[in-house]
């Protein structure tokens, strides 16, 4: 308070002033009606909670958004020999990924019996169906072209889909930059059927051992390979928030996509992009 019952107020400035009177509003530039009216919960009658099960999704899909723009990036400049900026578009990667691990604890305020009052108004829908989390998949690694047939009924997403799981992942990108740069690298990782995916190479973790054996001899391997190994650390702790998540929610119950639900989920976290980043470590540490 400033002179007694009034509550301190922030005059405007002239230059918030001059915003306001500018073609552009902040609502315009943000598109906010198209997005804020996008929010269309089915329950009836209406179920207080079905928002945060919306706003949950729409918001993972809108920073899986960004991870697609910059893994994409990160991708392209290794490609171009420019390691330090892909690392770059792979810090903010890394803290896109911890919000929305982060994030799972607002959707666990979510009760089995508050879920249970809208779930068959989803009837089959599943985030199995997220085509934006399966191209972040094939951007790191996880090729299965099985996935694309899920997308029959969406052209756009199945040709963006089609695309990426032909195209070399940010992995690929990452080894043939290790060949360019004198490591030893098996040719048939450098010209193979990119659609397929990764299969761990034990010449491959020689290659690496090398370098984490001498890390001053070429220290951005060295901290690209640390930086890979975070991703995917932050990719299987949003797999288990998810999983962990849903246990809570669904327990053994079956998702709406069909799938056994928490068993299937749990089979995901033995999942690898980077085998050889992991298989170095276990060598490293026998051999102490
Ligand atoms: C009450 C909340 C949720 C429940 C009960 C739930 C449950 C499940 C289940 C059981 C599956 C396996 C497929 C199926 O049978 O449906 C699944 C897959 C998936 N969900 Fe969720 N989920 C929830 C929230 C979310 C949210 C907020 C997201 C964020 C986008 C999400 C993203 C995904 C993705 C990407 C998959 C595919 C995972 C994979 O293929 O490994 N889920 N979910």
């Amino acid at each position: 308070m400033t002179d007694g019952a009034r509550p301190a107020q922030r005059d405007l400035e002239g230059g918030v002033e001059r915003d306001f009177r500018q073609a552009m509003s902040y609502g315009d530039y943000l598109d906010l009606d198209r997005l804020l009216s996008a929010q269309h919960p089915l329950a009836q009658p209406p179920q207080h909670d079905e928002l945060l099960f919306i706003v949950q999704h729409q918001t993972s899909e809108l920073w899986f958004k960004l991870v697609l723009h910059e893994l994409r990036s990160a991708r392209d400049l290794l490609r171009g020999d420019q390691l330090a900026a892909s690392l770059k578009r792979l810090a903010r990667v890394k803290h896109i990924q911890s919000t929305l691990t982060e994030q799972w604890s607002v959707l666990a305020t979510l009760t089995p019996s508050e879920y249970a009052q809208f779930r068959d108004f989803l009837a089959t829908s599943s985030g199995f169906q997220s085509y934006q989390y399966r191209a972040v998949e094939f951007l790191l690694g996880n090729k299965n072209a099985d996935m694309v047939p899920v997308f029959d009924h969406d052209p756009v997403a199945q040709e963006m889909l089609t695309q990426l799981l032909h195209e070399p992942s940010l992995y690929d990108e990452f080894i043939a930059l290790l060949a360019r740069r004198g490591l030893p690298v098996p040719a048939e990782l450098l010209d193979r059927d990119w659609s397929k995916p990764h299969q761990a190479n034990p010449a491959l973790v020689q290659a690496i051992r090398a370098v984490y054996e001498d890390p001053e001899e070429r220290w951005d391997i060295y901290e690209a390979c640390e930086e890979l190994v975070d991703l995917e650390d932050n990719f299987q702790f949003w797999r288990f928030r998810h999983l962990k998540t849903v246990e809570r929610i669904i327990g053994s119950a079956r998702g709406t996509g069909g799938s056994s639900g928490v068993p299937f989920l749990r089979k995901a976290l033995e999942l690898t992009f980077f085998p050889e980043l992991y298989s170095v470590r276990g060598q490293i540490a026998e051999s102490r």
